[in-house]
């Protein structure tokens, strides 16, 4: 007698377990009783998840139209999917394991769960479909922690935009209010002279120029910096080629300064990159070291290669920086005190272009500088591979 108990003991301390098991699990498990999906429950933390209880029948390919799973809706990317596209019923047609698919479930109250299931099929011993099952894990936190991210992505967004406008409209506003004061005071003369019309009119198109210099670089900040990575274009870039041209280029504006401009051994790296980008990158600091330059002093060009990287240094013995603005050179619109009251013409952009070219590049830039003695700008960018 007791013999024979034993098998039915063990099925039911089986069942036990497996009960205990489903009530314990913190995802959802869905099983079918057949291959038509028509009746289909769950584990207690699924039932719940769904607004559902024990018995309820979870099914949305249930016939019956009263049943309580008929007031739940399943999306995948915001389009309605039908009975027939959930995972248990595809795996069953399909005879795979069919996902992890995302699918958001409007609950009966209207609230919604967002979950990502996997469906597979449960076979017989003769390897026959029998029913299916489906594992369903909740992504609804981790759907309202990426969508608390990107707001307040988006709020930061926003609000360095607005500065940007502001900072810009001021900075836009400088150069139109001298002009203006040139021009008032030019019809308020009583007789025109012609040198101090003369001095008039290089004040005002001193001005157009810096306006026209601070709109092509705005213009280079905005709108090509919002689709700078579909617009670079990268290919081969022989870093010496590029810089002693640069250099060439400069060599008129450094002739008046009586300032020297040394290469000192350019390796002959390649590098991936956009050419007009890097051109302007490596033009503005160059720039730089000459305007802040000091008068019959020099400009020291060198790099090395380090690590699969290529470190330019451009070295001058200039005004340097002090302590108090280096952290702030490569914000948008920064200048010094000294730069802005000796108005060399600058936009306060220069640097603010270079960081952002470095950076689309995957590389860096840094300053080390010393008030009185110089600075040296490094511009680090990686190699082609
Ligand atoms: N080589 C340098 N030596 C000393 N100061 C520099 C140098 N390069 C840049 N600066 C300082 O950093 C500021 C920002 O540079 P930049 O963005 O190129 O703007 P801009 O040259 O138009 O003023 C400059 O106004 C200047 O005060
Ligand atoms: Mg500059």
């Amino acid at each position: 007698m007791n013999k024979k108990l034993q098998p039915k003991q063990k099925l039911l301390e089986s069942a036990q377990r497996l009960n205990a098991l489903m009530k314990a699990l913190p995802v959802g498990i869905t099983f079918s009783t057949d291959t038509t999906c028509e009746y289909i429950t769950g584990n207690p933390y699924l039932l719940r998840k769904l607004e559902m209880v024990r018995g309820d029948n979870i099914s949305i390919s249930a016939l019956d139209d009263n049943v309580v799973s008929r007031k739940l809706r399943h999306f995948i990317n915001g389009r309605q999917i039908t009975g027939a596209e959930m995972p248990m019923q595809r795996a069953i047609a399909e005879n795979k394991q069919i996902g992890p698919l995302e699918i958001d479930v409007e609950l009966p109250s209207g609230k919604h769960w967002v979950m990502e299931a996997i469906g597979a099929p449960v076979h017989d011993e003769m390897g026959n479909v029998v029913a299916s099952v489906a594992v369903n894990v909740d992504l609804t936190e981790r759907k309202r922690a990426d969508e608390a991210n990107r707001l307040e992505r988006l709020i930061e967004e926003e609000k360095q935009k607005n500065e940007f406008i502001a900072d810009a409209t001021h900075e836009l506003r400088t150069p139109l209010a001298i002009i203006k004061g040139n021009v008032d005071l030019a019809l308020r003369a009583k007789s025109y002279e012609a040198k101090s019309m003369r001095e008039t009119l290089n004040a005002i198109d001193n001005e157009v120029l810096h306006l026209d210099k601070l709109l092509s670089d705005l213009t280079l900040l905005t709108i090509e910096g919002n689709n700078f990575q579909r617009k670079i274009n990268p290919h081969k870039v022989q870093i010496r080629e590029l810089i002693n041209r640069i250099v060439k280029r400069h060599q008129t504006l450094a002739k008046k300064k009586s300032i020297e401009i040394h290469i000192k051994h350019l390796t002959g790296a390649d590098l991936p990159g956009d050419e007009r980008y890097l051109e302007k990158l490596f033009s503005n600091i160059i720039t730089n070291a000459i305007l802040y330059g000091k008068v019959g002093g020099s400009v020291r060009i060198s790099d090395k290669k380090l690590d699969g990287k290529i470190h330019i240094d451009i070295r001058d013995d200039g005004v340097g920086i002090s302590k108090k603005d280096s952290p702030h050179i490569f914000d948008r619109f920064y200048r010094t005190e000294s730069s802005r009251s000796k108005n060399i013409g600058g936009t306060g952009l220069g640097l603010a272009i270079v960081k952002w070219i470095a950076k689309a590049h995957g590389g860096s830039v840094t300053v080390v500088s010393r008030e009185n003695v110089g600075s040296t700008f490094t511009v680090t960018l990686p190699l082609l591979q």
